[in-house]
Formats: structure tokens, C-alpha cells, sequence
């Protein structure tokens, strides 16, 4: 070892991203291959929102402005809030992780759920803080009496993931005012909604009007997902001013870019053919439903732009053997156990192409077609 590092990096977890398609055909030898892996848009930028990308590249030998002013005004009116409610980040992780560095201390908690986004664990073992991960409940949902019962004095952040990433699981709004009503009001609630646009259930803003009346709540969202813009890693949250600049203080000057700025400025412009393409995979979702369930597979009823499947005739899948088979077919999926499911199997939901070759591939392997 030549540099000498914090004793807190041994601890720290690595997060796994999904394979990259080009990883994937070189390992195998294919020609080509299907990503569903990693729960991005199937579809490209709008031709508006790229041409803005491609303008922008002409400014950047000038820094970005800093406050993302005209973004954050174009959110603040999208969600109605006020600017100063609304911080940007390098893609909402950026946000999540600035959280734990703003609020946590050693010999404090942050509670969160499990099996859950990867980052989570990363907040406490940054801060030196500790981490205490409440399984789901049977639905594969943030199990919120659970976790409130996890909350004592240490208690400084509380993360709620819905609809929950991998097992797409939703909380009702009800469910998280409930919870908020039992949990101290000095007690951060980070809710992070970066698969909000998914969701068809009729409380689905609820959440974010929590945001903008309860000071302890920050809520995130993401250009990633329904926006398609995770290339460029811009995310946002709303809350209180405080929220905001606990954040503001920790976060570098200039965390997200020009272009990524204008790009997501333009991209909330054109809220008709964004709602059209969230609609097309919300059906798309349904329709893999229908053959997952036709084919015998058991998966966890999801909001998200993903499916978690667990089971064939009742059986616990081999997340691990399935996922390698699939991609020796070209079909890149993630296995459960880099998820924290071991029987798992986690799809993103794509074109009805690559739905429909997934399909295909899975119905040959588990020997349904
Ligand atoms: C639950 C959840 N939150 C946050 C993120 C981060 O998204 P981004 O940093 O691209 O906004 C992801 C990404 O997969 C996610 O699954």
C-alpha cells in the first residue's frame, strides 16, 4: 500500500452496475445483443432535447451557472414549489450520497430498506455513521412500521425507496404520511422516486406534496429513467430550504453540467410524447406481466420500468444459472444475487423487440415454448 487511506474505506461497499452491451459481446463472441439491464429508456432523446445536447457542446469551454437557476425555476413551476426548494444533482445518487454526508456523524443511523438501491449502504460507511437495512415486507415494499420501529434518538435519516428498486414494490401515500406521523419531525426522510413516472396508482403525487409541506422531507427524482437522459446524470430533489442547503453545503460548485442542465430544461417541455413513451412501457409492462405469468414465472407486482421474477412453478429460480444462460443468447438481464436477491431475476422493461426476445429466450430456457 503506498497511500495511506481512511480506515472507513474497507467498509465501504462496491457498488455493480449491470454488464455493458459491449461487455457482453466480447465476452460471448456475439454480433449483437439486448440491454434490459440496467432500467435506462429504450428510447433515445427527443430530436429537441438532442439537438440542445449538441448546441450545448459549443459553450463548454465556460463553466456552468452553478445554481442551475433556470432549471430549477422550470421544476419549481413543473411541481409547484418555490426555487429555493429545489436542488440539482449529478443524477439523484449524487443527491443520496450528499445527504449522508450532510446529516450523518459517527454514532448516528440512517435506517433504510433491504434489498434496495446499492448506494444506500454507502451513506453510513462514508460517514462513519451506522447502517440499519429493514427487509421488505412480503410484497417487496418498504415495510414503513418496520422501519419506524428502527428509528430511536441515533436516528438521523430515514430512506424510502417506492416504487423499490429491484423488486419495483410500491408504498402508499398513506402508508408514508402514516409514517412520517410516527417518526420524530428532527428526523430526515429522504424519498427517493426515481421510478415516480412509472407509476399509475392515483396517489402517486402525494408523496411529493409531503415534500413541500413537512420540513424533514426531501423527495428525488431523476432525468435518468422516464427522460432518458441518464448519460448525462442530472437529478433533483425537492424539500424544505433547509433540505436545500444542507445539500447546498456539501455539494461541489458546479455538479451538474451545462449541457446536462439544457438538456433537462428542454426534455420537461415536452411533457406530451415523454407521457407517451412512459404509457408505452407501462403497457409494455402489463403485457410482459400477462406471458411471465402464462409461462409460470412468479414475479413481485411492480411500479417501476422493471419486473423482479423469483420463482417458475413455484419453484425459487437459479437467478445465477438463468442469467448466465440468457446471456449466452444475447440477452442481458440482472441477476438477483448482485441485487441482493439470490433467486432473482431482475428485467427492464424495453421495446416490445426486446420484450419480446427476452421472452422468447426465457420460454426456451425454462422450456415453455
Ligand atoms: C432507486 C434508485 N434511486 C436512484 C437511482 C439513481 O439514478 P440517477 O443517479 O441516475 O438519477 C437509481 C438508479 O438506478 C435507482 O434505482
Amino acid at each position: 500500500m503506498t497511500i495511506t487511506t481512511s480506515s472507513r474505506l474497507a467498509a465501504i461497499p462496491t457498488y455493480e452496475p449491470g454488464l455493458t452491451t459491449a461487455e457482453v459481446l466480447a465476452r460471448y463472441g456475439l454480433d449483437s445483443a439486448v440491454k434490459l439491464a440496467s432500467n435506462e429508456s429504450p428510447f433515445p432523446p427527443l430530436e429537441a432535447v438532442a439537438d440542445v445536447i449538441c448546441a450545448g457542446a459549443d459553450a463548454v469551454n465556460r463553466y456552468p451557472q452553478g445554481a442551475g437557476t433556470a432549471l430549477r425555476e422550470a421544476l419549481a413551476e413543473l411541481h409547484g414549489a418555490d426555487p429555493a426548494q429545489i436542488v440539482l444533482g449529478n443524477g439523484s445518487c449524487e443527491l443520496i450520497l450528499l445527504a449522508g454526508t450532510a446529516l450523518l456523524d459517527p454514532g448516528t443511523t440512517v435506517v433504510h430498506p433491504s434489498p434496495s438501491f446499492g448506494l444506500y449502504p454507502h451513506l453510513a460507511e462514508v460517514a462513519g455513521a451506522e447502517s440499519i437495512a429493514v427487509p421488505l415486507d412480503d410484497a417487496g415494499r418498504n415495510d414503513l412500521e418496520a422501519m419506524a420501529a428502527e428509528v430511536d434518538e441515533r436516528t438521523r435519516l430515514v430512506v424510502i425507496c417506492s416504487p423499490n428498486n429491484p423488486t419495483g414494490g410500491y408504498v402508499a401515500a398513506d402508508a408514508i404520511e402514516a409514517f412520517l406521523d410516527m417518526v420524530p419531525d428532527d428526523v430526515a426522510v429522504l424519498i427517493d422516486e426515481a421510478y415516480h413516472d412509472f407509476v399509475t396508482l392515483a396517489d402517486r403525487g402525494r408523496p411529493m406534496s409531503l415534500a413541500k409541506s413537512r420540513p424533514n422531507v426531501l423527495v428525488t427524482r431523476t432525468f435518468s429513467k422516464a427522460y432518458g437522459l441518464c448519460g448525462l446524470r442530472v437529478g433533483y430533489g425537492v424539500g424544505s430550504t433547509d433540505w436545500v442547503a444542507a445539500i447546498d453545503r456539501v455539494r461541489q460548485p458546479f455538479n451538474t453540467s451545462s449541457v446536462a442542465q439544457a438538456a433537462a430544461l428542454e426534455a420537461i417541455r415536452h411533457q406530451g410524447p415523454m407521457s407517451r413513451r412512459i404509457a408505452e412501457t407501462v403497457a409494455e409492462r402489463e403485457r410482459m406481466g400477462e406471458s411471465l405469468r402464462a409461462m409460470g414465472v412468479t414475479f413481485t407486482e411492480t411500479q417501476a420500468n422493471f419486473i423482479l421474477m423469483t420463482a417458475i412453478d413455484g419453484r425459487p429460480f437459479d437467478g445465477s444459472a438463468v442469467h448466465e444462460q440468457l446471456l449466452r443468447r444475447g440477452i442481458i438481464v440482472r441477476n438477483g444475487a448482485s441485487l441482493g436477491v439470490p433467486s432473482g431475476l431482475r428485467v427492464t422493461i424495453g421495446t416490445r423487440d426486446e420484450n419480446d426476445a427476452f421472452l422468447a429466450a426465457l420460454a426456451e430456457l425454462i422450456g415453455t415454448t
